[in-house]
């Protein structure tokens, strides 16, 4: 038996629907669910005609429809307090997460908070959550972070400079509906940006590193490493995303491009929500904090330097990712550098910025992101090659200069 065999694991929503037209299955199941539904989203999206239809085919079966429209980015506490007070006032018994990821990782936490009180610092960390959430219905309008299927919310913390998880297998929602028709009002920069954010989670959980698995592990870690389950998803992820991505920044009418990218970005969820995401989301938590950059800007900012950084350790995926690229090198070590050149020139034509240093962030500031990332140890461990303070601030420097040949040569 290969490594590639020897452990499995995957945690899911138990429906997920994907495909053009299926956001109208939400009725059926919000009234499968609960008779008093709170539908947690944004102003822009509300106020929408997209989101007029959908209210309006789901009031006909569950009249008791509020809506909280008060997310907004980076999701500060005073949003989702007032989400929680919504909810209790109107005795929702079902939460609808209806947006980009913002609106969905808000939705998580309004259905955690009223099923078990406390604040949600009380949930920070791993496995945190004593039991089932309030039934939790997740409609993506990105395609990018694949929250729909991941036991992860991520939220600002007035106490703390860098935002924070809560990752518990009671947060993933109970059903997905991943509609791409939802997706086709994205401007380019939101495409782009998302839909590198859905690539990154999908490479990641690829490249991750692999745990030795016992019969706690799964117990003991929501995220595991990349095991047999996750890579099928990660690796479809990959093809759907590379194939369409620049297409659905250039061609947003083009639904065909649109719906690949949102079910790789799905996939990549399915993928990343076991296995786990490692130095690139180590890194954006406080170049966020510093910039208040898009969550999948810094991430994907960060991809090319951290496959460079990873490349002794994640050889076979690397090559592998490149062959979904197209790219088919004889020799070993030029398929790994032809394979990260094609990420970084995927990144560079959807116009992802290429340095720290290129979207503000300060030199004086390197150590201080060093630092934060090394703490943010649930991704630190994933990482398939070990990160000792040195490597990290090796990886954090060739970033800010925008070189990826020095890292190479420390190699
Ligand atoms: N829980 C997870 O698994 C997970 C994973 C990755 C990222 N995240 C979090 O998700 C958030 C980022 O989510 P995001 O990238 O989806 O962006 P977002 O939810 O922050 O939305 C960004 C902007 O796009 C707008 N928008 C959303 N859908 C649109 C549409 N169809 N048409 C036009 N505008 C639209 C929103 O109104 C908002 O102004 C961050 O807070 C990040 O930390 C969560």
């Amino acid at each position: 038996m290969t490594d590639d065999l020897n452990f499995g694991a995957l945690r899911s929503p138990r429906h997920i629907l994907f495909g053009a037209g299926q956001r109208f299955a939400l009725a059926r199941h919000v009234a499968r669910l609960g008779q008093r539904v709170l539908i947690v989203t944004d102003q822009r999206m509300a106020a929408s005609d997209d989101f007029l239809q959908l209210a309006d085919s789901v009031r006909v079966l569950a009249p008791a429809l509020a809506v909280y429209d008060g997310v907004e980015a980076e999701l500060p506490a005073e949003c989702l307090a007032a989400g929680l007070d919504a909810a209790k006032r109107h005795g929702a018994d079902v939460i609808v997460g209806l947006g980009g990821g913002s609106c969905i990782d808000a939705a998580k936490i309004v259905a955690l908070q009223l099923a078990h009180g406390g604040t949600p610092a009380d949930y920070y960390g791993e496995h945190k959550i004593p039991g089932p959430v309030t039934p939790l219905i997740a409609v993506p309008t990105t395609a990018g972070t694949g929250s729909e299927a991941t036991p992860v919310a991520v939220i600002s913390d007035p106490e703390r400079a860098v935002k924070v998880g809560i990752a518990s297998p009671w947060l993933i929602p109970e059903t997905a509906i991943c509609d791409p028709e939802l997706t086709l009002t994205c401007p380019p920069g939101l495409t782009a940006v998302s839909g590198a954010d859905a690539l990154v989670h999908a490479i990641e959980a690829y490249t991750t590193a692999r745990r030795q698995p016992d019969a706690e592990i799964t117990h003991d870690h929501v995220f595991v490493g990349k095991t047999a389950l996750t890579d099928p998803y990660a690796l479809a992820a990959i093809e759907n995303i590379v194939g369409s991505l620049a297409e659905a920044v250039e061609n947003g009418k083009n639904l065909a491009a649109r719906s690949a990218v949102m079910l790789g970005a799905l996939q990549a969820g399915l993928a990343f929500g076991t296995a786990g995401t490692s130095v690139c989301h180590a890194v954006q938590y406080p170049v966020g904090a510093l910039t208040h950059t898009a969550h999948g800007l810094g991430v994907a900012l960060m991809l090319p330097y951290a496959l460079e950084f990873n490349r002794a350790f994640a050889g076979a995926e690397i090559a592998a990712i490149g062959r979904l690229m197209g790219v088919s090198e004889t020799d070993e070590m030029a398929q790994i550098d032809a394979t990260i050149a094609a990420v970084a020139a995927l990144f560079e034509r959807i116009r992802i910025p290429k340095s720290l240093a290129e979207i503000g962030v300060a030199e004086d500031k390197l150590d201080w992101i060093a630092e934060q990332a090394l703490n943010a140890n649930r991704l630190i461990k994933n990482n398939p090659r070990p990160v000792d303070r040195a490597g990290m601030d090796a990886l954090v420097a060739a970033t800010f200069a925008g070189d990826r040949t020095r890292l190479a040569e420390r190699n």
